[in-house]
């Protein structure tokens, strides 16, 4: 089974690295890739938003499968494209897609099927939006844009004046352009964020294990959202008693709404759940795995990851029984000095063998941002490393993880010293 995955971080490095277990894996591309990537994949230069070049690139190499890993692809539809062309694929089909793609619509879609989340009111007109702000006089307010923002589309506005600015920024200064022209204002919620990522084929949903992410830029939960600078897998919050309710009242019945409306959502589908004081509710779906969560959830994945992908397609998840091992995972990004603003790229990467990975072997190290120059790894991009480790506990996994990042550097590394603190509770 020849695979090309569409993609190049740190989550499609470990995609690729759980298909590359795969006794069915023949030869695995990737586009764009990266430099870790590019020891496992045969790499191309095609950008993953480029659908035309992609599916160029997929008549030339003739895969079996295209795994289309993020956001922006999905949402632009190159699944659809792929599958005129007759190429099987795993990822929704565009259709699908706008569960990530329109907060406007997957809000739509929870009011109508009765899913728990955060009270709500969208709107596109700016003077509406700020006498809405000023009647429900309740901070923080949250004040989301419609589309994808790469992520900063959320201000949790703590006082009005936040509030009416950032309403501005996006209704009227364009600050998001075409996906800020309608928002949503919601309801505040408290309580630890859980991701679920799940299979499904459109009909059926297993729930993969639950993660944490750590989306802060510093300790203690503290500066600018990011991209996610560390993860761990099992997420010890995420109770069976959760997982129950979160499986009767959110997980099938989005699939079964989403197959109502003519819009079968097939590939991974991210819960972003929070657990409030007044049970589970939806914060955000995402089309596709996260990023850093596919590095802890991946590698507790005891099934052959291209049989799921096969059962997916061919919408007969019902009868894969998926497994998973017992112990935990965890993920320390590390990142480039400044980021998620401005940071310097290029750097030299210390601690590695010719795989840019650690010639002992303490933990596996996810490249996210990284270019491979005359035998040197370089840094890249914003987080550059997501370091991991799996272990029989938590907190094992967590010193290999740190243990393996004190043998990397580069100039100006940033990572979050308490990954994984919350959920032992410290
Ligand atoms: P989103 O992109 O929708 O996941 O939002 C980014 C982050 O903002 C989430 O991970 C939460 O930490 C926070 N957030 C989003 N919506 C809410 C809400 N209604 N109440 C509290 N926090 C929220
Ligand atoms: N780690 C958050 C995301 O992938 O959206």
């Amino acid at each position: 089974m020849d695979i090309l995955v569409v993609g190049g971080g740190g989550r499609e490095h470990a995609v690729i690295k759980a298909l590359a277990a795969s006794p069915k894996t023949g030869r695995i591309y990737c586009a764009p890739g990266n430099g870790g990537i590019s020891k496992l994949a045969e790499c191309f230069p095609v950008k993953a938003t480029d659908v035309d070049g992609m599916v160029a690139l997929a008549e030339k190499l003739r895969p079996d499968y295209v795994f289309v890993t993020p956001d922006d692809p999905l949402v632009m539809g190159m699944v659809d494209r792929l599958n005129e062309k007759g190429f099987r694929t795993f990822g929704p089909r565009a259709n699908a897609a706008i569960l990530e793609g329109s907060k406007v619509f997957s809000k739509g879609l929870m009011k109508k099927y009765g899913i728990p989340t955060a009270a709500y009111e969208t709107f596109t007109d700016a003077d509406k939006a700020i006498a809405y702000i000023k009647s429900q006089n309740s901070y923080p307010a949250v004040i989301k844009c419609d589309g994808l923002a790469l992520g900063k589309g959320v201000i949790i506005a703590q006082n009005e004046q936040e509030a009416v600015e950032a309403v501005n920024s996006m209704l009227i200064g364009g600050k998001f352009g075409k996906s800020g022209s309608e928002i949503v204002i919601e309801e505040f919620m408290t309580g630890p964020e859980v991701t679920v990522l799940a299979f499904t084929d459109g009909k059926t949903v297993k729930p993969m294990v639950s993660s944490m992410d750590h989306k802060r830029a510093n300790d203690g939960d503290e500066g600018l959202n990011t991209g996610g600078m560390g993860t761990i897998a099992p997420n010890p919050l995420y109770t069976a008693k959760y997982a129950d309710e979160c499986m009767e009242k959110i997980f099938k019945p989005t699939i079964e709404a989403m197959q109502k409306e003519g819009r079968p959502f097939k590939g991974c589908l991210y819960f972003g759940l929070m657990l409030t004081p007044n049970g589970a509710k939806v914060v955000e779906y995402n089309c596709r795995f996260g990023d850093p969560e596919a590095q802890v959830v991946l590698p507790l994945l005891k099934t052959d990851l291209v049989e799921i992908i096969e059962a997916v397609w061919e919408e007969r998840l019902d009868k894969l029984d998926i497994e998973w091992y017992n112990g935990s995972c965890a993920c320390v990004v590390m990142a480039s000095g400044g980021y998620p603003q401005k940071y310097e790229t290029g750097k030299p990467i210390s601690g590695f063998d010719a795989d840019g990975q650690l010639a002992d072997g303490k933990a596996y190290v996810y490249h996210a941002g990284t270019k491979l120059e005359n035998g040197t790894f370089l840094t890249a991009g914003g987080r550059v490393l997501g370091v991991t480790a799996t272990a029989e506990t938590l907190q094992a996994a967590l010193d290999k993880a740190y243990e393996a990042v004190g043998e990397i550097s580069f100039e100006g590394v940033h990572f979050r010293k308490d990954i994984g603190h919350r959920a032992l509770g410290k």
